[in-house]
């Protein structure tokens, strides 16, 4: 098992934009997804972008078992998503409490759309299409925002409600 270091916000990096990726199936994007999925789990994470581990392409893994860390979630299953593009179904709008890997510690919350659809391909290039509702629809709008250098922070329209988790009086929603 192989865990990388996740850049924390601050590193410029993680502004950048990351690139689109080739022909599949690729034996470095391969390694990628096996060191996204082992960082992502070695940090009970809901979901990681490769430029958090310094892999500027547009790779994203996510999924949370409703029966292990996160009982008060829906169930996401894991997905690779490659070359995510995203469709808004609705204008709706929610907020909601997030967290991520790269800003230990604190929690913001983030109006995102309650409906999308996103399309891509896994890493054998086989098609994925899905029409996806809240909490499904929150994580993949919030990672594939790391692949555009955009981190939650950036999309809270008011910033009393960022703060550290253990001053922060709200309940808890999950890293991504
Ligand atoms: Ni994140």
């Amino acid at each position: 098992m192989t865990t990388k270091t996740i850049l924390r916000m601050g590193d410029p990096r993680l502004l950048d934009t990351s690139e689109v990726v080739g022909d599949l199936p690729n034996a470095e994007i391969d390694q990628l997804i096996v060191d996204m999925l082992d960082t992502m789990d070695a940090n009970d994470g809901a979901g990681l972008a490769a430029p958090q581990i310094g892999i500027f392409k547009r790779v994203v893994v996510f999924g949370v078992d409703q029966n292990a860390r996160y009982p008060d979630t829906d169930n996401v299953p894991l997905t690779i998503l490659i070359n995510p593009e995203i469709e808004i179904l609705a204008q709706d709008v929610e907020e909601s409490w997030e967290g991520c890997l790269s800003i230990p510690g604190m929690r913001g919350l983030v109006p995102r759309y309650t409906k999308i659809r996103y399309k891509g391909v896994d890493q054998t290039g086989e098609v994925i299409d899905r029409t996806v509702e809240g909490f499904h629809a929150i994580v993949v709008q919030h990672e594939c925002d790391h692949l555009d250098g955009i981190l939650y922070p950036m999309r809270i329209p008011d910033m009393s409600y960022f703060g550290f988790e253990e001053e922060l009086s709200q309940p808890t929603e999950e890293q991504e």
